[in-house]
């Protein structure tokens, strides 16, 4: 009986696999410091294969073929728990496959103000905030649940966490379908806030521990970025790619003007810029193309946010990843919006939704 049971389970199972559906199963994966159990989630469709961990809602791994079927795990990070904790506790975190919020990316000198009252959130990068300070989203542990395709991740950051008012309940979904991985998050508040949600993946197509990303090419759907400062904070100004080392509107070496004499690249070391994407925010557009000749993996990027972040890996210095070994395409609302009128706005007030969706789609050439 018990045996018939068995192998009816397995034969639906054999079926749905063969129907293209997406396999969901969930491990341990460690404790915390105080001894809370960590989860982590593996998502498999066909031969891509994503996984999710509970610290930091972070993608550890993904694997995808190359050109010939060969897998490999095309995100950096650690194979264990610990490693996570220690980068994130660190004084410069890598933020490693992380959800980042409640704001990705930098606000100046760590203040605010909304609706008249001034709000100081942690100082962390310079004289700036950094994707949500010390205890960012990044660096908590969320709730999650398997669900069709995926997993549903979930977290309360409560009224004055870091500095940031309202009750903010924040829902991550990430689900694999085919070969495209989607990031789809919501948001409610019950006091004016502002939000600004991503996640902080380093994609090398080559596979995790290939030494650099110079040789990968890059397209990018954006006319305009946002020029910045030498802490990286935005001067107000959008400008024009158009003649300058950031115009990726025609597919480029990365490495090709990586090091030009451009004051912008000074600034980043590199690429760490906000770039504005073309097409109307809200709906999910191409955003970015990755290409990686070697092993012909493409990673094309969909988002419904205005803006991108393309970060060349400047900072990594060897623990255990090399400088440029990586790259990040953080799709988000541009830095340091709520000190930015002009920009699009990154308030959210009770009675709003706040959604955004991303999708890295695999496949190759
Ligand atoms: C973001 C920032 C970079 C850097 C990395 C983490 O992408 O824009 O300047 O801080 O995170 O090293």
């Amino acid at each position: 009986m018990k045996t018939m049971l068995i192998s009816t389970l397995w034969l639906a199972l054999c079926a749905m696999t063969a129907e293209g559906k997406t396999e969901v199963s969930r491990e341990p994966f460690g404790k915390m410091p105080d001894g809370t159990p960590v989860e982590i989630f593996t998502l498999t469709s066909g031969n891509v294969e994503a996984r999710i961990m509970t610290y930091g809602a972070i993608l550890v791994s993904l694997k995808a073929p190359d050109r010939k079927g060969r897998l490999a795990n095309i995100v950096l990070g650690y194979d264990t728990l610990a490693p996570y904790i220690a980068n994130n506790q660190s004084d410069k975190p890598a933020y490693f496959g992380a959800i980042i919020g409640r704001y990705a990316n930098r606000i100046a000198n760590g203040k605010f103000t909304l609706e008249g009252k001034q709000y100081s959130v942690p100082i962390n990068n310079g004289k700036n905030s950094l994707h949500g300070g010390p205890n960012g989203f990044y660096n908590v542990l969320w709730k999650a649940k398997p669900i069709a395709d995926g997993v549903e991740l979930s977290y309360l950051s409560k009224d004055g966490e870091a500095g940031y008012p309202g009750n903010l309940a924040v829902t991550v979904r990430y689900t694999l379908v085919g070969d495209a991985l989607q990031i789809a998050y919501s948001a409610t508040t019950d006091k004016p806030t502002v939000v600004n949600l991503t996640n902080h993946s380093y994609w090398n197509l080559a596979g995790r521990g290939n030494p650099s990303i110079l040789d990968h090419q890059l397209t990018l759907r954006a006319s305009r970025f946002t020029p910045a400062d030498s802490g990286l904070i935005p001067t107000g100004e959008l400008r024009a790619v158009q003649s300058t080392p950031l115009d990726f509107r025609q597919t480029a070496r990365i490495g090709e003007r990586i090091d030009a004499s451009y004051e912008q690249l000074k600034f980043g070391q590199g690429y760490d810029h906000n770039w504005a994407l073309d097409g109307e925010a809200g709906t999910l557009r191409e955003a970015a193309e990755l290409y990686e000749p070697g092993s012909g993996r493409v990673l094309e990027v969909l988002t419904t946010e205005p803006g991108i972040q393309f970060y060349s890996g400047n900072f990594l210095d060897g623990s255990p990843y090399p400088r440029r070994s990586a790259l990040c395409l953080e799709t988000q609302h541009f830095p340091d919006s709520p000190n930015h009128p002009d920009f699009p706005s990154t308030e959210l007030k009770p009675g709003q939704g706040f959604q955004s969706v991303t999708v890295f789609r695999f496949s190759t050439r």
